[in-house]
């Protein structure tokens, strides 16, 4: 009877080990923030957009990345019951489908708005390949990534391996590049580029999700995301044949975010 039950353990433990799902024993390992690293995601329901509350836990400096106008006073109140001190603002890029949220916290909190310079959109401080933004003993590296529009930026915390990607990256996509002097090619090579060269376990967090996913990483785009695994051909082709409606919110967003980086405009 012993001998059935060892036969029948020993079955059952190579069947396990042959159903593991390819790649899973390269899944490179999750790295936790440190201790003093504060994150919150944040989400918006209309737009599907994610904002990403950032701040040093031992100076209590912030900074918000993507704020959404209808959700400004919760962020504020966020930052305020937290004890925070919000420095930043930050935009990835001039978005279409929403208004940022930055113009309104600047009123809020008395933060500083911040976007590429490429972007045409105003704001406090204006942002460029190269930069550094400091928050507490935190420190974000700046990417110019264009390509989805021509102001893109991808914002790196080295320390918490991590990557902000705005909509360059999406989970399994990539944002559209029809609008806003988009650019496949451009986008192609920035993610190629500087997205995919960064380490494997960088967490991925964008500003969008329609599907309810959180998070990727730069191992799993590498290797699953539908567009950017093919060769850059067949990538413009891909992009060229998305046949995607006219954007809900161009109309509005547009004229709104390349003022209410520096303007308030309260939603009530
Ligand atoms: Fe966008």
């Amino acid at each position: 009877m012993l001998r059935i039950l060892a036969i029948a353990l020993t079955l059952c433990a190579s069947i396990c080990a042959t159903a593991l799902p390819n790649g899973l024993s390269s899944l490179p390992e999750r790295q936790p923030f440190t201790s003093d690293f504060f994150f919150r995601q944040l989400f918006d329901e209309e737009s599907s957009t994610y904002s990403y509350l950032l701040a040093d836990l031992k100076t209590g400096e912030a900074v918000i990345i993507d704020p959404v106008l209808e959700q400004a006073k919760r962020d504020a109140q966020l930052v305020k019951e937290l004890g925070f001190k919000l420095k930043y603002a930050i935009n990835t890029h001039m978005h279409a489908d929403h208004i940022t949220g930055s113009g309104w916290l600047r009123e809020l909190t008395g933060c500083q708005s911040m976007i590429a310079a490429a972007s045409g959109a105003k704001a406090d401080l204006y942002l460029r390949e190269g930069d550094r933004i400091e928050f507490g003993s935190h420190v974000i590296d700046v990417l110019a990534t264009p390509g989805h529009t021509n102001g893109c930026m991808s914002y790196v915390i080295k320390e918490q391996a991590c990557v902000f990607t705005g909509d360059t990256v999406l989970i399994r996509g990539c944002g559209r590049t029809d609008f806003q002097e988009g650019s496949s090619e451009f986008l192609y090579e920035n993610v190629h580029t500087k997205i995919f060269i960064l380490p494997e376990n960088y967490r991925i967090y964008p500003a969008h999700d329609y599907k309810g996913q959180l998070e990727s990483s730069v191992w799993e785009e590498k290797r699953y995301n539908p567009r950017l695994t093919k060769d850059l051909e067949e990538f413009i082709q891909i992009m060229d044949n998305l046949n995607l409606s006219y954007p809900n919110k161009i109309d509005v967003s547009l004229p709104a975010n390349r003022e209410c980086g520096v303007y308030d405009i309260p939603k009530e």
